[in-house]
């Protein structure tokens, strides 16, 4: 379904494909580096050669979760299937749109989805740390891509093809939209969220952005509600109201 062009670099695959798309049309763009890459809440999304840097549209017909999840859960799906069982079971997400890799109790970052909006469609971009070299970043967050994870657990140093992976991802992508294959059953055995405790958060509360601890949280897919816990008090957002997660 899909047309895909694969370029050297780029600023980034979010803004090539932003010019390029008409209606009723399915493109995906992959660079191999990009100068300004885009993270979520207008950080920047370093975008070394080795990486795999995907973005395309998707119709915004009404979905029953917002489309970061759904996306998240995809890619991750996808993902499973292409890395070997072993590495496959460290594969999960974090709340609404972080792929993590789970090592010895700890998350590190796989990579993210971005979910911008453009005339009628969704225009999501993909970044995944696959061949690139990420354990020694220091962010917010610890990051690991799909070579170091595989050197750890199956001590191989294993290059992964990056088009293939976005191949893959694409395939999904087309097979949701012309089945809508069940994500929500799929989404709970993936998501890490649950399990963190102790866990800093940014909320939007009273208008403002504040960032908060909790001991517990829960999501609710189904009522589309965030329960968070803190001694014995209990608060509960709609899904808009927790901007980050931090782990
Ligand atoms: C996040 O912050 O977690 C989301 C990162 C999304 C990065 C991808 S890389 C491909 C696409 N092009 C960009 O400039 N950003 C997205």
């Amino acid at each position: 379904m899909y047309k895909l062009t694969i370029l050297d670099e780029c600023d980034s695959t979010q803004e090539e494909l932003k010019k390029t798309l008409k209606d009723n049309e399915f493109l995906a763009i992959i660079a191999k580096k990009q100068f300004k890459g885009k993270g979520s809440y207008s950080r920047e999304w370093i975008s070394d050669p080795g990486g795999l840097y995907l973005s395309f549209n998707f119709p915004t017909i009404p979905l029953n979760l917002p489309a970061s999840i759904i996306f998240s859960v995809i890619v991750a799906i996808s993902l499973q299937e292409y890395v070997d069982h072993t590495l496959g079971k460290h594969l999960g997400i974090i709340y609404p749109n972080d792929l993590v890799v789970k090592l010895n109790g700890n998350y590190y970052k796989l990579g993210g989805i971005l979910v911008e909006i453009c005339g009628n469609n969704y225009v999501i971009g993909i970044g995944i740390n696959v061949n690139n070299q990420v354990s020694n970043y220091q962010f917010e967050h610890k990051a690991l891509s799909l070579n170091e994870l595989s050197r750890i657990v199956n001590n191989k140093t294993y290059k992964f093809d990056v088009v293939d992976i976005a191949k893959n991802i694409l395939d999904k992508v087309s097979l949701f939209y012309s089945s809508r294959i069940d994500i929500y059953q799929r989404l709970l055995e993936l998501d890490f969220t649950h399990e963190l405790k102790n866990v800093k958060i940014l909320v939007f509360m009273d208008g403002e952005e504040v960032i908060d601890t909790f001991d517990n949280i829960k999501i609710d897919y189904n009522l589309k509600k965030i329960v968070l816990y803190k001694s014995r008090m209990r608060k509960d957002l709609e899904f808009e109201k927790v901007r980050r997660i931090f782990y």
